[in-house]
């Protein structure tokens, strides 16, 4: 299957990007890496180093872990989220690999992020927790159409919508939905899924879910799968069963 993700940020010039999308559950979707540079084996890598061990062994249990390391010039904090429904062996061993192809993904970069089906990790030498990030978001969507846009467009920005009512008032920031759907003369189910990184108030889960729904037109019109996913907060729904809740 081939997805089309399509990326804007602040840190990367705009790109457009075709990805072979393959079976291995260990390849990332997507990351965006900062210009700004340390050097190898000094103190920001090493507290870098400690950071990530920190990450995997507080974010394992729980699904999410943040952390800063270091003092000064060579300070890094980190962020890590599991997927809500994720179990704490696969969420730790996705956190693991994730910290591993993020050293490859961004060399030497004092600030990247890296988003797996999984997880998500992301570091950086300035300080981002419990901001929204707007600037590090890309999508994803199934190549398929369905033949009723426009009613099956509405029911996706409803399911999405009432999932977002649930996830923004819960500690986990996480909900999941499903809706019979009528398309193409026939009954099928249509599965919705939102989350947030848990460093953000309940407030600003909701405003930055609302923003990426707000986005189902350019990224997925008609599509019978998409997703909306940034640093902070992200959508997917699908016409078939991705979770296990
Ligand atoms: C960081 O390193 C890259 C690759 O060596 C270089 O092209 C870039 O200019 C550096 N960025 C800064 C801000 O120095
Ligand atoms: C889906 O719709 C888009 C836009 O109308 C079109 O470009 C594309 O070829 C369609 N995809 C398929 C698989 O029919």
């Amino acid at each position: 299957m081939h997805s089309y993700m399509r990326s804007s940020s602040s840190l990367l010039l705009f790109s457009f990007i075709i990805l072979v999308h393959n079976a291995i559950a260990s390849d990332s979707l997507f990351n965006f890496c900062s210009n700004t540079n340390y050097t190898a084996g000094d103190a920001f890598s090493s507290n870098l180093d400690q950071l990530f061990f920190m990450l995997a062994t507080k974010g394992q249990p729980t699904g999410f872990a943040l952390g800063t390391v270091g003092y000064g010039q060579n300070k890094v904090n980190g962020l890590t989220l599991c997927r809500g429904d994720v179990k704490p062996a696969a969420c730790g061993t996705c956190i693991r690999n994730s910290a591993t192809q993020l050293r490859d993904l961004c060399p030497l970069k004092k600030s990247a992020i890296v988003w797996f089906d999984d997880c998500l990790l992301r570091y950086s030498d300035l300080e981002f927790f419990g901001e929204i990030d707007n600037s590090d978001t890309f999508y994803m969507w199934n190549v398929q159409n369905v033949s009723d846009y426009s009613t099956f467009n509405n029911k996706v920005n409803e399911l999405l919508n009432e999932i977002t009512l649930e996830a923004y008032v819960k500690p986990s920031l996480f909900a999941t939905g499903e809706k019979e759907i009528k398309i193409g003369g026939g009954e099928e189910k249509l599965y919705g899924l939102v989350q947030c990184t848990r460093d953000l108030s309940g407030e600003d889960c909701k405003k930055c879910l609302d923003g990426a729904i707000s986005q189902l037109p350019s990224c997925c019109d008609g599509k019978r799968g998409g997703r909306v996913i940034g640093g902070s907060c992200n959508f997917r729904y699908e016409l078939y069963s991705f979770y296990d809740v």
